[in-house]
């Protein structure tokens, strides 16, 4: 009996191992949506979000400029910054452009491109300008006051409640009455509003502490329902790639701007990932410091900053993730860093944060993949070796056929044969090398203008082919979106797609 007993447990073990073996397999590769502009707001995917935000052009990050009505000549901060503010030149380039931090619907700072915030020169009348302080100080805001039928005509208040006048090409004081809005005004200026960021520093800023609250919570409760990860289940998807923000740690209290309820919502994701049975990939997506100057870095103003001395409050934040969910029996990655963009962003600092921010992971848990990003604009093969002393590394890679000169004037057929040759053989050149790969990012919109639904097909079939070899699967960008073809969602309901 002992004997029959003991080959029945081992029997019976066997088939547990082999049962969880086939389990965790079956969990790759992925076939995943992400679920973009629900924690981590991305305004192009649902511009109508930003709607009531008063003087909604001037978002923190807008690049403004200023031209002298009297002068015909922009204000431009002499040699990008560090010094005075003068006037040079009848054409604008970067000197001549201030990003806005904005303070409330009027009040702004003004940030040169050497990255100095304009200010006076001291409190005293006839102040000077200056583009000199590295932290903005309250005698650095300045109001925009706009013209009431010529938004684009303004006057610049400064703290000393004088306005801003162009007295000579060197000299730029604010010491003026603001009295007219003539052309010969030497203080009044045309405003030239140029390219700005729609992210969730800009939307909860835009709207402020009193209503931000509230339009999140409605966005998070409605944009994505249970019902969506239902549907996801029923229609072959089998992974949910969710990007996240830094302020998700210090929920319900995050720092201003950002409002606490996120993380509610992440877990409420879990729930419903269990119930559906669908695997979470965490992606951290936006980090305090951008590590690309994108929106959806939650960037403030647009300017690429992340380095060393970011390292560690970015472990911690991975190693919060970790911490909260590694016994969610849906964890199946957490994502270190989303995007950190060469050269901007060096291999050594990257390295040593994807090093500590795995061993952070591996404290909680040793079944949870670790995702290292590839750098944008970097070599793919830049991470692999780097990738072999650690297990259950995973590399992602993004592949999108747009936002490259090349790609503008493809026919269908050459953005077929792209994605069959190019992107074929650049999986080929990755797989086997150690590390998973993951095709972590991809959408069938491009450049191609009026295509239609069979062209659409054809190109989304081939895609799901090549991208269906990278051993770790992919994540289509997104789920839902107002654009209709980066919109997984739309794209199965309209037969698009077929997975
Ligand atoms: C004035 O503008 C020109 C052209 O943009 C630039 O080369 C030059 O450095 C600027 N001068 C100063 C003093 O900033
Ligand atoms: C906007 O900010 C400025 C500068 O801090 C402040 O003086 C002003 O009262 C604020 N306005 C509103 C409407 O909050
Ligand atoms: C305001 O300043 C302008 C330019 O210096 C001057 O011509 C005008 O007389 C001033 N107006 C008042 C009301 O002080
Ligand atoms: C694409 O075509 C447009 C219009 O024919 C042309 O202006 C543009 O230079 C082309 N772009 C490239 C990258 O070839
Ligand atoms: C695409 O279709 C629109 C509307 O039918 C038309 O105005 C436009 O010229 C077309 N563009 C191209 C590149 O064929």
């Amino acid at each position: 009996m002992a004997y029959y007993s003991t080959v029945l447990l081992l029997l019976y073990l066997s088939w547990v191992l082999s049962f969880s073996l086939v389990c965790s397999q079956n969990d790759l590769p992925v076939k995943a949506a992400s679920i973009g502009n629900w924690l981590l707001i991305e305004g192009w995917m649902k511009p109508s979000l930003f709607d009531g935000i008063p003087n909604k052009d001037l978002l923190d990050g807008t690049q403004v400029q200023f031209m002298s009505t009297q002068q015909k000549k922009y204000l431009s901060a002499e040699n990008g910054g560090g010094k005075n503010l003068i006037i040079n030149g009848s054409s604008a380039s970067s000197s001549e452009t201030f990003r806005l931090w904005r303070i409330n619907e009027t009040f702004f700072n003004l940030r040169v491109s050497n990255k100095q915030f304009v200010g006076l020169e001291n409190e005293g009348q006839g102040s000077k300008l200056v583009a000199v302080s590295t932290s903005p100080k309250s005698s650095e805001i300045f109001q925009i006051i706009r013209k009431e039928d010529d938004k684009n005509r303004v006057h610049l208040q400064a703290s000393n409640g004088q306005f801003l006048q162009v007295k000579s090409d060197a000299d730029i004081t604010a010491d003026g009455n603001g009295s007219s809005w003539d052309d010969d005004d030497p203080s009044v200026f045309t405003m030239i509003i140029g390219s700005g960021l729609q992210g969730e520093y800009q939307l909860t800023n835009g709207y402020g502490p009193d209503k931000a609250p509230q339009i999140m919570k409605d966005h998070w409760n409605t944009y994505i329902t249970e019902e969506d990860f239902n549907f996801m289940s029923q229609n072959g998807i089998n992974a949910v790639r969710i990007p996240i923000g830094w302020w998700i740690m210090y929920d319900p209290n995050p720092p201003k701007p950002f409002v606490g309820g996120s993380l509610e919502a992440l877990d409420n994701a879990f729930k419903w990932s269990e119930k559906y049975k669908l695997k979470v990939i965490v992606d951290l997506h936006g980090l305090r410091v951008s590590q690309n100057g994108f929106a959806h870095s939650a960037s403030r103003d647009g300017f690429q900053e992340w380095g060393s001395s970011d390292i560690q409050e970015t472990v911690d934040i991975i190693d919060f993730l970790a911490k909260r969910y590694a016994n969610q029996p849906s964890l199946l990655a957490i994502e270190l860093m989303n995007e950190p963009r060469s050269p901007g962003i060096n291999l050594v600092d990257l390295k040593k944060f994807y090093k500590d921010g795995y061993d952070a992971v591996r404290k909680y848990t040793k079944d949870a993949y670790v995702i290292f990003s590839n750098r944008l604009g970097g070599d793919l093969k830049e991470l692999i070796s780097f990738s072999n002393s650690f297990s259950l590394v995973v590399i992602d890679i993004h592949m999108y056929n747009l936002f490259w000169m090349g790609f503008d004037n493809m026919t269908v057929q050459q953005n077929i044969d792209y994605i069959y040759n190019n992107r074929g053989s650049d999986i080929k050149s990755v797989s086997d090398q150690g590390p998973l790969i993951f095709i972590g990012e991809w959408t069938s919109e491009w450049d191609v203008k009026n295509a239609s639904k069979e062209d659409y097909q054809k190109f989304a079939k081939a895609e799901l082919e090549v991208y269906g070899r990278a051993s770790f699967g992919w994540a289509y960008w997104a789920y839902k979106c107002d654009e209709i073809h980066w919109s997984l969602k739309w794209m199965i309901e309209n037969r698009f797609i077929m997975l």
